[in-house]
């Protein structure tokens, strides 16, 4: 691995456009579960599909609130990993050789952020609520980040948007919902355009996040995969099959030794 390791430096060192995306995977080692590893804790005879749907919610919003209720009060408490730092530290790096990375992540944990990187929310976050009707935010702290003190508690009673009365939920992209546009269309934009794409932590099987590797292959660009397991990613070039929070800081320690 540390053969594979040295090389992937050498590529991202010589690379003028990067583009990184995270899946649930890069935040499993602060203590978050990821959707589809072995689930424990309380919710693992749910499934993020009969949760995380436009449906579920217009038929029992308090249990959609429930499950977004506890997964808030898990991530609450949750520090960036080696890997979130890592990356961070490279981005900063990075500007200073004048190349480009551009963060794209499907988490809706704010771990990126806490870490110091500039990222691009595809899913949403956790930390955000809108009106599901008219999408006017609600309440939401500015940054988006966790603090407890403003976080309302939406189990017990509904809130309504003061526009309006649709019910407030979380600003989270369910299934079946179309993607933030900004979000996508940086993601497309830097897809399309990196000469290395790194895929860190995803299982790659939810579209379109998954169809951004096939994209920047298709625009010539070198694939890189960090995922202890494998996935359905075709067009992979080099498999790091390791923990992000081993490959990351290792990757970044390589790259500015070089
Ligand atoms: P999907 O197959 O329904 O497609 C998602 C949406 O992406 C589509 O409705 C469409 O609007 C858009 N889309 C698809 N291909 C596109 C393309 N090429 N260009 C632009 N937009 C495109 O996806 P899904 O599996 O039903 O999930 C919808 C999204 O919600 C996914 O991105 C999923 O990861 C996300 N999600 C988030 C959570 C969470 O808790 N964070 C849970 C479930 C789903
Ligand atoms: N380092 C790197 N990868 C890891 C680690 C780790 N320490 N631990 C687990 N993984 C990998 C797993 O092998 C798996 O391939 O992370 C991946 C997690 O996959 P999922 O649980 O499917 O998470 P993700 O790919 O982010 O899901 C995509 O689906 O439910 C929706 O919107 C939700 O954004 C999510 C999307």
């Amino acid at each position: 691995l540390i053969a594979e390791v040295q090389d992937a430096a050498k590529l991202l060192a010589s690379s003028q456009r990067i583009c990184v995306l995270t899946g649930a995977g890069i935040s499993a080692e602060s203590g978050i579960p990821t959707f589809r590893d072995k689930q424990t804790g309380l919710w693992e005879n749910y499934h993020a599909e009969d949760l995380a749907t436009p449906t579920a919610f217009a038929r029992d919003p308090k249990l959609v609130w429930s499950w977004y209720q506890w997964r808030r009060e898990l991530v609450a408490d949750k520090t960036p990993n080696p890997a979130h730092v890592a990356l961070a530290q490279w981005q900063q790096h990075i500007k200073a050789n004048h190349q480009q990375l551009t963060l794209i992540t499907q988490n809706v944990d704010d771990l990126h952020e806490q870490a110091g990187s500039t990222v691009s929310h595809l899913h949403g976050n956790l930390w955000r609520n809108r009106c599901s009707q008219c999408k006017a935010p609600y309440q939401s702290n500015p940054e988006g980040s966790s603090n407890s003190e403003n976080d309302t508690d939406f189990t017990d009673t509904l809130i309504t948007c003061q526009h309006c009365g649709g019910y407030i939920r979380p600003d989270i992209v369910w299934f079946g919902e179309a993607l933030p546009v900004q979000a996508w269309q940086t993601a497309e934009d830097a897809a399309a355009s990196c000469e290395v794409f790194i895929s860190i932590g995803t299982s790659s099987l939810v579209y379109p996040a998954a169809g951004l590797a096939q994209l920047a292959k298709h625009n010539g660009a070198k694939i890189i995969e960090i995922n202890p397991n494998p996935t359905p990613n075709t067009v992979v070039d080099t498999t790091l099959a390791e923990k992000a929070g081993v490959i990351m800081p290792a990757l970044i320690q390589a790259i500015n030794k070089l």
